[in-house]
């Protein structure tokens, strides 16, 4: 017997405290369940909200109606036989798990396409293109079988134009419904291979109320859809809006629950960057890297050379390349730093894309080795291109930028480098340092400075600026 949306609203029950307090002291309890569509109610009614059928609620006594998880395991299961621990050895791994995105940059991002009956979800803020990179996903899923778009916060017409805009012009099963029994049912009749729901945050269900978006109706959303995505071996993403600091509103509280969390941010002007804050099935260091045009959202093939910013004429001070390792690419980038004095002798950083504890750790280690006054002065740190920087490669370049910035003497133009800087002032390995510099070159940096061809912070700086005399500004 199938898994009916009816039975698994009894879950939503188990939030309510009357509930539990009703069932933990009833020895045996009755519920009443509609005949037609299978939903459970507390209470005998006349017409079931569900499914509008009038006079089709029975009487059930026994445990299936209790309002707990485990009944509502039981119930799914009910008509199969009794669930039994599976020994590792016997669990099949088909290689149907995953399909393809249709992008590669995605399928990266996800650890090597859409895992079958995975939910993800997908943060951003508003306006960044959740929606639109969810319907070009859909356009290419519809390979699959059927795609149901679930819309809470656009109109139908609003999707079409949208999809007109992208030349979408495959079928994609559009429904612009917030109640979640309602969708469940849809799912349940058209079993797509992949479900969007845009966004989690206006999804409700009418027995935890009708105000969407509260921790409850969330949770017990994107646990629903969990469940159907698992039961019928279909992704669904869930779409949710973050606030301006950066965290994943209210879905905060879902991201335990589902198995990928991926986080939709800007980089400079039309680059937008797709990172998976957690992954089940691959790694979380890939960033997808797209751009944003007048027809949606194109991937950027080639990102190596994408940050770095064509200059003509010489380079000034404070500004050096870096070979950095995100995923499985080398992307080069500008590192760029300032020093002033700082007013009252109280040195402060400012520094969004590289942590300041990084510059600050740096900076304490130039003005050790070097005899460089950093400790009086106010230090702003910025990545061109707009993109955070974790990896520790870019200890050396960020002196260098720091070097630079506080001497006045500019980086030569051909220089890149990478590595990590001890606390000792020593220039440490870094991971695929061979790629970093082929890249480099590739790039036209004739000049590749990494810990296998320097001994020290201070021999790296002897061979970029050569004799030239330190002047303090
Ligand atoms: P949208 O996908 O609606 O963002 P979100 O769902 O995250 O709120 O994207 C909205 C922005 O993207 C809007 O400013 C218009 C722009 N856009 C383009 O530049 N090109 C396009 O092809 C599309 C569809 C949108
Ligand atoms: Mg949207």
């Amino acid at each position: 017997m199938p898994a009916t949306p009816g039975k698994l609203k009894t879950f939503s029950a188990c939030r309510n405290p009357v509930f539990i307090a009703e069932s933990t002291m009833a020895k045996e309890k009755t519920y009443f369940e509609c005949s037609s569509c299978g939903q459970t109610e507390p209470k005998w009614l006349g017409k079931c909200t569900g499914c509008g059928s009038w006079n089709s609620f029975i009487e059930m006594k026994g445990g299936t109606g209790s309002k707990t998880g485990a009944g509502r395991s039981t119930e799914k299961s009910a008509g199969k036989t009794e669930p039994r621990p599976q020994r590792l050895s016997t669990i099949n791994t088909d290689e149907g798990t995953r399909y393809s995105s249709g992008t590669s940059e995605i399928d990266r991002v996800l650890g090597g396409g859409i895992m079958r009956g995975s939910s993800v979800l997908v943060g951003g803020e508003p306006g960044i293109g959740k929606s639109t990179l969810m319907l070009q996903l859909c356009s290419s899923a519809t390979r699959e079988g059927p795609v149901l778009y679930i819309s809470g916060e656009e109109s139908a017409a609003q999707l079409k134009m949208r999809a007109d805009r992208l030349n979408i012009k495959r079928e994609i099963e559009v429904f612009c419904e917030t109640e979640i029994n309602i969708i469940l049912k849809t799912i349940d009749r058209l079993k797509p291979v992949l479900i969007i729901t845009d966004s989690v945050q206006t999804l409700y269900d009418r027995d935890l109320g009708l105000v969407a978006g509260t921790v409850n109706q969330i949770k017990f959303c994107t646990s629903e859809l969990i469940d159907r995505a698992k039961l019928y071996n279909c992704p669904v993403f869930l779409v949710a809006h973050v606030t301006k600091s950066g965290a994943i509103a209210g879905p905060k509280v879902v991201e335990h629950m589902v198995d990928t969390v991926l986080y939709f941010e800007h980089g400079d002007s039309d680059v937008r960057l797709l990172r998976a804050m957690k992954n089940r099935f691959g790694s979380i260091d890939e960033i997808g890297i797209f751009k944003m045009s007048e027809k949606g959202l194109n991937q950027v093939d080639e990102p190596a050379s994408l940050f770095l910013v064509k200059r003509k004429g010489e380079q000034p001070a404070g500004i050096c390349t870096a070979a950095v390792y995100e995923g499985s690419r080398v992307l080069m980038m500008e590192i760029q730093a300032l020093t002033v004095p700082a007013k009252g002798g109280l040195s402060r950083i400012f520094s969004d894309k590289i942590d300041q504890r990084r510059v600050s750790r740096v900076a304490a280690v130039l003005e050790k080795n070097l005899s460089l006054r950093f400790s009086d002065q106010d230090i702003y740190v910025n990545v061109a291109g707009g993109i955070k920087i974790g990896e520790v490669g870019t200890d050396l370049p960020l002196a260098l930028a720091l070097y630079s910035a506080r001497t006045g003497i500019p980086v030569p133009k051909q220089t890149a480098c990478s590595g990590e800087i001890s606390l000792a002032g020593e220039i440490m390995p870094v991971a695929h340092s061979g790629r970093r510099s082929k890249t480099s070159s590739d790039m036209g940096f004739s000049n590749f400075i990494s810990p296998e061809n320097t001994s020290g912070l201070k021999d790296s700086i002897n061979k970029i600026f050569g004799g030239e005399k330190i002047s303090q500004q």
